[in-house]
């Protein structure tokens, strides 16, 4: 679908108590995760995918007591007004070095899996330690065109366009506290 039509924000489907009590879970869940995995080894560094993953990636690591470093990368997969996903474009260069580092990868949510399995693959050439994958969001199987598991999901959604904290319908609607559908006519 394109953007013939006309487009508003519609129903709320997580209100900003709930996203802010899962994402408190959510940090010492990823927290522990690494500790089960054996540790920081040489790093950990948490990869933000730009731009819907930047409010949530904001919150959850102020609730991971751990330290680490930040590497973002930025992929476009909606460009313009559309609510059809056009493929994984990567913008610029994904972060070096993370050789022997302990990676997560952090999205805003987890539709096709194209986004996702593309920088876990070039991720994964860099020969870290280990990668795991951390969405707020995540789509019904059905919404994928590639199989892509997540490690740590916030919430699981149905196969609707959101908008929201950090979720964007052609660039708007990011700073929204709270998930809510994209309607249009
Ligand atoms: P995927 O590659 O189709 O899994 O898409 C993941 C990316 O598409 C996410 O990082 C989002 O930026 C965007 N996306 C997927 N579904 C939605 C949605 O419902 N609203 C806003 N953006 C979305
Ligand atoms: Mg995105």
């Amino acid at each position: 679908m394109t953007d013939s039509g006309r487009h508003r924000v519609g129903k709320v489907l997580i209100d900003r108590d709930r996203i802010a009590r899962r994402v408190a879970e959510m940090g010492p869940e990823v927290a522990r995760r690494i500790d089960a995995d054996g540790g920081p080894g040489e790093g950990v560094v948490l990869i933000p995918i730009l731009t819907g993953a930047v409010v949530f990636v904001a919150d959850l690591i102020r609730h991971m007591p751990v330290r680490l470093s930040l590497g973002l990368v930025t992929v476009s997969s909606y460009p313009g007004a559309t609510v059809e996903s056009k493929g994984a474009r990567i913008r610029g260069e994904l972060p070096g070095n993370l050789g022997g580092k302990r990676v997560v990868i952090v999205d805003d949510i987890l539709d096709t899996g194209q986004t996702l399995s593309v920088v876990t693959d070039l991720v994964r050439e860099q020969n870290p330690a280990g990668v795991r994958v951390c969405v707020l969001l995540r789509k019904p199987p059905s919404a994928r065109k590639v199989p892509f598991e997540a490690d740590h999901v916030g919430f699981d959604i149905p196969d609707r366009f959101v908008v929201g904290y950090g979720l964007d319908y052609n660039g708007y609607y990011r700073n929204l506290p709270e998930i809510a559908e994209l309607e249009s006519d």
